[in-house]
């Protein structure tokens, strides 16, 4: 569990603007152990999503990677060309974008783009790739799968889409899944079969698995460790029962007391209040400070870092420094 598979140390991206440029992601530095679930919480337009492209080198053209390294079972990703990554893509890390429908093609046969990395990243004959294609489909409890290879995408729920995004992820056995918000588009019964199908993948493929979600409970249920991210910064990483008996950047702290108590059907989203400042803003001090309700004197004057405090934990606050 202990062994690093992934790790991004210091990853900037940036964009371009008439105002100057928008730190997107600024200098996140996380590392993900085989095996493990790393939770990536924060607040929309934290940078959750460049985050997880960066990682496959799947930025939108506009984003500008300015510094970082990723380095993946010891190899640095930025060695890799393109044929390399598109290797690396599918086989050994694999992604469940935020909006299923950009990831399955509609007018593909969903047997065929389950199919299809099997046949070209392993070069299986197409009938051993059909075969296995049905038993994915069936794993992730496709109703009748063999006989639904040839239906459209149009033709499935919402949640089937879903799991047949998960077993067109999970087709090549990787050995880390990205999943971005892979439940936030479906209603609650369905949100929760998906995270039980994901949990049992997790128990039977040993794979890692990088969850990002700006559900706080979600997170609770599925991580072993979490990043809580803020305007670009993780401001606090911490194993997942630590942080939620004792979160200790006051933005945790605040994330927390937005969940919804049990038996409430509601989902209330975040209300701290104030606003994220706006990724151009040059922010002397702590980028929470206009919103933290504990900001002293030096918070305003001076950039906390990431530091780790011992545990398993890393906190960027001055406060839960001690
Ligand atoms: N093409 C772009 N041009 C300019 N800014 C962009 C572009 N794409 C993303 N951004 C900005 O980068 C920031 C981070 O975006 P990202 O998609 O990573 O957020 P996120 O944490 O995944 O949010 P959400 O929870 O809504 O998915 C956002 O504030 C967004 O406005
Ligand atoms: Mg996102």
């Amino acid at each position: 569990m202990n062994r690093s598979l992934l790790s991004i140390d210091n990853l900037a991206v940036h964009f371009e603007t008439p105002d100057g440029p928008a730190r997107a992601v600024d200098n996140i530095s996380l590392n993900i152990h085989a095996g493990e679930t790393l939770g990536l919480v924060g607040e929309s337009g934290c940078g959750k999503s460049l985050t997880a492209l960066s990682i496959l080198r799947l930025l939108p053209a506009a984003a500008r990677m300015s510094a970082g390294e990723i380095t993946f079972k010891n190899d640095n990703l930025a060695d890799f060309t393109d044929a390399g990554m598109r290797h690396i893509r599918g086989r050994e890390i694999a992604m469940i974008f935020q909006e299923p429908m950009t990831s399955l093609n509609p007018v593909m046969p969903i047997g065929f783009q389950v199919a299809e990395p099997l046949i070209t990243h392993q070069k299986l004959p197409k009938a051993d790739a059909y075969s296995q294609a049905a038993e994915w489909l069936e794993y992730v409890r496709i109703p009748a799968a063999g006989k639904r290879l040839n239906d459209y995408p149009h033709q499935l729920s919402g949640g089937m889409r879903q799991r047949v995004m998960i077993a067109m992820a999970m087709v090549c056995r990787p050995l880390l899944l990205i999943a971005d918000e892979p439940t936030t588009a479906l209603d609650v019964t369905i949100q929760a079969q998906i995270l039980a199908l994901m949990r049992r993948l997790k128990e039977t493929q040993q794979m890692a698995l990088l969850l990002i979600s700006h559900d706080l409970s979600i997170i609770a249920q599925m991580a072993n460790r979490v990043a809580v991210m803020y305007a670009g910064q993780v401001v606090e990483i911490s194993p997942v029962k630590q942080l939620f008996d004792r979160p200790l950047h006051p933005y945790t702290q605040g994330l927390l007391r937005s969940i919804p108590l049990p038996g409430t059907v509601e989902k209330r989203l975040f209300e701290i209040s104030g606003t994220v400042p706006r990724l151009t803003d040059m922010i002397r001090g702590c980028k929470f400070s206009e919103r933290c309700i504990q900001a002293q004197k030096r918070c305003y004057d001076e950039k906390p870092e990431l530091l780790n405090i011992g545990d398993g934990r890393k906190v960027r606050c001055w406060l839960g420094q001690n």
